[in-house]
Order: C-alpha cells, then structure tokens, then sequence
C-alpha cells in the first residue's frame, strides 16, 4: 500500500507532493516523509498524518525542484519517525520511497551486513535501496544500471522512486505489481500512485506497466524494461475532474460518497440499461456472452466490501441465470490449489482495481485457462488491465477509506450482468426481465428517497453509539448486506459488530443476546421475510434490541422493533442496493459522534497492494 508522488520539473515541488499526499492519504497515513533536492539531498519524515509532517515543517526552506513524498502503511517495521519513508542509502546521496513489499529482503539484508552496511530502520525499503547502492558501487555503474541489477533478483512487489543528489533533475522509478502513473506536463513530470496528484496540472498520463523503468526528468521521459530496451510510453488522457476528489461542502468524505449514490448508481447504468426498449448494452459482456452462457461455473474473487457485492450476486446470478456460482475470498483461493477449469469464468471485483490478492488470484486462474471478467471502479488499474474483459462500475473516485458508493455500483454492474446472461440464456421470462429493468431504472431516485432519512439515522446514532457490540442479521439477498453493515460499523466506529445469516444466529449469537445488546435486522419485503421476522420475535424474546431496516408498509415488523429504518418496496433483486444505504449512515453518524476519523479508520488503508 502507501502513497507515493514525484515531481520534477520548474515549479517548487514540496507544495505539490504535499498536495498529492493529501490526496492518497486513503492508501496508508502511519507517517509521511518528503525528500528534496536542492544543493544536496534534503529528508523531512515524521509518524502520524501528513498534516502533521506539514505542521512541523513551518517555516523551514523547502525550496527545490525535484522531490519526492511517501505516506505510509506499515509492513516492515512499527510506524515510527525512522521507519517513516523516504530512507537515504548509506553514503547518503540516494532517497529512496517504496510502495509493496520486498520478500527476500531478509537474505539481502544479510548479505549487506556482512559487506559492513548498518540499518538505521526495519523497512525492507532501506535494504533495497542499500542493495541497489552496493551494486552501484562494486560495478561502477550508473543508478539505472544498478536498479536493473538489483531489481533482477528481488522477490515481491514494488513502486520504488529513488533521486540521486549527484542526478539533481532526474528522478528513477521502477514498478512491479503496485500502481505508478507518470503525468506529463510543459517541461515537467509528475509521479504518482494515482492520478489524484496531478489533475490540476495536466490531463496527460502514463500508466507505467510491470518491470517497467521510468528515467523522468523535466523535460524527457524515458521508459525501458529490466532488459534495457526502450519502451514507447503510451499516453491516455485523463477524465477526472478536480471537483471529483473534493469534499463539496460535506463534513467528510464518507458522507459525499454516501450521498452521491443516486447519482453513481445512475451513472452506472447510464448509456447500458434501456428498460422501455428491454436492452442492455455492455460492450464486455455481449462480446463474450457465450462465455458467459457455456460457463460451468462463475467462480466471483474479491476482498471486503468486494467480496460482499460479490456474495450478492451469487443469489441473483444462480436466481437468473442458473449457474453454479462460488465466491472466495481472493486470499484464500490464490493460496490453496484452486481447481479452475478452462470452461471456468472468474468475475473479479474490485474499486481500487490494484487490491494484490486479488490480482495474484486472477493470474493463478489465468494461468489455468480461465476467462477473467473483472469489475473494477478505477479506470487503468492494474485489475482493469489484467482481466480478458470488463465493465467500469462508474461511480468516480471515492476517497472515504470505507467502500459505499463503489458496493451499490457493483452491484448495479453485476445485476446487469445476471440480466444480459439470462436473458441470453432464456432462463428469465420477458415480463421479470422487463419488471427487473423497470425495477433497476428506478433504483436512483428510490435511494434518493432513502438518503431522507438522514436525520433520522443520526438520532438513532445517538441512541445506539455506547453499545459494545452490535449484532447484524439477514438472510438471502440481505445476508450479505448485513455484513456490509457490520463491517462499516467496525471499520468507522471500532465498535464489534458482526454479521450473520438471521437463521443460523440459533447456532451460537443468539448467546449474546440481552437488553443491551442491539440487534439490525436487513428485514425488507421479500422471499424470506416471513421467516426473519421469526427470528426478530426470537431476539425480542430475549429482550435484545430490535433495530430493522423495513419496506413501507411492513407493520408486523414496525411492532417487532425498537426502532425502523424504512426504506421504499422494491423487487428482492435491486433491494440490498436500498437496504445497505441506511446502515452505512448509521455507522456514520456512530463514528461521528465517538470522534473518530472516519475518512481514514486507524490501520485499514483503502487500496491494499500488500498480500
Ligand atoms: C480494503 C478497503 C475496503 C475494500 C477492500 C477491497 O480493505 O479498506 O474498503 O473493500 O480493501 O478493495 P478493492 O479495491 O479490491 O475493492
């Protein structure tokens, strides 16, 4: 994980890498560090966010034209001011930032010692850069040439940007398995683990590729592979706009993201769903719909939030389509032997499109033949990239650590794609298929409705937020949204809370069942309903508080619980995209009032490039 930017060119540079810093915060904020070049290698680091390292850099001469920044997630070595990246080499010419994770440092370490080389951090980061000097030294060579060499025999995954006070324009970056874009401007580069850095100054990118080396300076951008043949850089054109990453007015992030939904899950479907004429146009799916349509199975692979949207679709998949749908975690599946056959396709989600396990999964199941179909929000992300084809789920970049807009345009994505399977495959007759897509086409303006309850929700927070633990339950369609809910409730507000099919809490949570325990039910009007409201008589028996996310109407459930949530009738298909509105609010407005950062939850990062 971690954050990285670059910069070279004519403008002063620390202002620039503090900016884009700021910006990839949602990568990792354990401690940031800038390294300048100006009459000599200078190095600012520090532990915490990087407003602190800014504060702490009042006043200080931070003039320079090339620099670069780092803001950390920790692997190797406790966040800490000595293991806060950039790292400088041992004759103290080379900085050196890292984003991944080098996994044979150990042994290179060891071999370094024994040359003489001492260790002022635990980062594997300060082992590769001492490495890469070593090589420098002993084969006289120039810093591209020795990065080669080093590179050629290091194990794991990594952006790295290095400067030379010798070189004092250029800045050297290599990437393997972690995000890099080079943006391109009148006489200067900059760098960036993202393009969030560089979107008010250029609109021009490079999505630098794997075992690709990057000599930038102002004026010229060289790149080569780690057999030193030039490499053409491919220029794309970028179409974020600035006020995209900005908070517009909101208190955070989170919020924005949470409210935006009518309009992502809109743009989801904008241009693709046609629910008078019946059609639905998805360029990565018709082309490959036979694919799709022969498949044995559809084996889905994510990571958190992800991997939720995922196990949504397992129900509507095999609900419309009639395949035999299994959803792993892509930690696991990339790690056991998986059995994948040719005949296999692997639907991949992911928002940031760079989550590690879940690109090494996908090349496991590549390597076994199968079709790779990936579900990704950031355009030109590494998973985006990798997959045979695809669809964007549209919903812009989202900045708040945890997932909202991005689950609810998954899911829009992958209900349509069920949709054009079924309908291809006949398994759906016409009059659901039309219902379906009516039902899809009004989704927006029914969360629209649900984000009024606000006000509401944040009353319930007040109620709720001293409780210990929460218990959240759901069955079919809504068993997966009352993980999503349990999860935003521990990531934002560090209260325990765990989700649960509503029929298997017999088995064991209802053990932890009393007056104080508050129990959400995801209770809307479908197939099951009956059923959970069984089981919310079963909680109310043990004096457990009954919290309900219910469809209007529902009066037996209204005088089952404490308190409601009521969210407008919708079919079971499109309900989790309404029922999960309410419960991201609710964490919200609990985090909030307990003072947490809810944009960055202590620990978690939002795009997670280490295994
Ligand atoms: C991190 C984020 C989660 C996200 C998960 C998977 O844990 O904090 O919000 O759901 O990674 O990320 P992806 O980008 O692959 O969806």
């Amino acid at each position: 994980m971690c954050g990285i930017v670059g910069y070279t060119g004519s403008k002063e540079a620390y202002p620039i890498i503090i900016k884009g810093l700021k910006r990839l915060e949602y990568r990792g904020y354990d401690s940031t560090g800038v390294a300048l070049l100006n009459h000599g290698l200078k190095v600012y680091k520090k532990k915490g966010k990087v407003a602190e390292l800014e504060d702490a850099l009042v006043g200080q001469d931070l003039h320079a034209n090339i620099g670069i920044g780092h803001t950390r997630w920790a692997t190797h070595g406790e966040p800490s001011d000595r293991n806060a990246h950039p790292h400088t080499s041992s004759s103290g010419k080379l900085a050196m930032i890292h984003n991944g994770i080098i996994e044979n440092y150990t042994k290179l370490k060891n071999e370094l010692i024994k040359n003489g080389y001492f260790f002022h951090s635990d980062t594997d980061t300060e082992v590769l850069l001492n490495f890469i000097e070593d090589i420098k030294i002993n084969n006289n060579c120039s810093l591209e040439e020795a990065i080669r060499v080093a590179l050629k025999r290091v194990v794991g995954a990594y952006v790295i940007l290095m400067i030379d006070a010798d070189d004092p324009e250029t800045i050297i970056a290599a990437r393997k398995g972690s995000p890099l874009v080079i943006g391109i401007g009148k006489g200067e580069h900059f760098l960036g683990s993202d393009a969030s850095p560089m979107l008010e100054y250029t609109k021009e990118v490079v999505y630098v590729n794997d075992y690709e080396l990057a000599i930038v300076k102002p004026g010229e951008l060289i790149l080569k592979n780690l057999g030193n043949e030039k490499i053409t850089p491919f220029v794309q054109k970028l179409d974020i706009e600035l006020a995209a990453i900005e908070k517009g007015g909101y208190d955070h992030f989170m919020l924005k993201e949470i409210n935006e939904q009518p309009d992502t899950i809109f743009d989801c479907l904008r241009g693709r769903l046609d629910a008078d004429k019946g059609t639905i146009t998805m360029a990565g799916v018709g082309n490959n719909i036979e694919k799709f349509c022969t498949a044995s199975r559809i084996i889905i692979i994510a990571c958190g939030t992800s991997w939720h949207a995922g196990l949504v679709a397992e129900y509507i998949i095999e609900e419309l389509c009639r395949i035999p749908v299994e959803v792993e975690y892509a930690s696991e599946f990339r790690y056991r032997n998986p059995v994948v056959h040719p005949g296999d396709v692997i639907v991949a989600i992911s928002q940031s499109g760079e989550t590690a396990d879940t690109l090494v999964a996908i090349e496991k199941a590549k390597e076994k033949g199968a079709f790779i179909f990936g579900i990704v929000n950031v355009v030109g992300s590494s998973i985006a990239r990798t997959s045979h084809a695809g669809a964007y789920t549209h919903a812009g970049p989202e900045i708040g650590v945890a997932s909202t807009k991005t689950f609810t345009a998954q899911l829009a994505v992958l209900t349509m794609v069920a949709l054009k399977i079924a309908k291809e495959k006949a398994t759906i007759n016409e009059e659901r298929y039309m219902h379906l897509l009516k039902e899809l086409h009004d989704t927006p303006d029914k969360v629209r409705e649900v984000l009024k309850l606000s006000g509401h929700i944040k009353s319930l927070a007040k109620k709720y937020k001293d409780a210990r633990d929460f218990l959240y339950l759901g069955r079919g369609y809504n068993f997966p949204v009352a993980l999503e809910g349990a999860l935003k409730l521990k990531e934002i507000s560090y209260i325990h809370a765990e989700g649960y099919p509503a029929a298997e809490m017999k088995h064991g949570p209802i053990a932890l069942v009393d007056e104080s325990l508050p129990v959400v039910f995801v209770a809307t009007k479908d197939s099951y309903h009956e059923k959970v409201v069984s089981n919310m008589q079963e909680i109310k028996a043990r004096k457990g508080k009954v919290v309900s996310v219910i469809t209007e109407g529902d009066e037996m459930s209204v005088s089952l619980s404490n308190d409601v949530m009521i969210v407008p009738a919708a079919d079971e298909i499109v309900a989790p995209m309404l029922s999960v509105v309410p419960l991201q609010l609710l964490a919200y407005y609990i985090g909030v009032l307990k003072g947490c950062d809810v944009d960055k939850p202590r620990n978690l990062a939002k795009s997670v490039t280490v295994e």
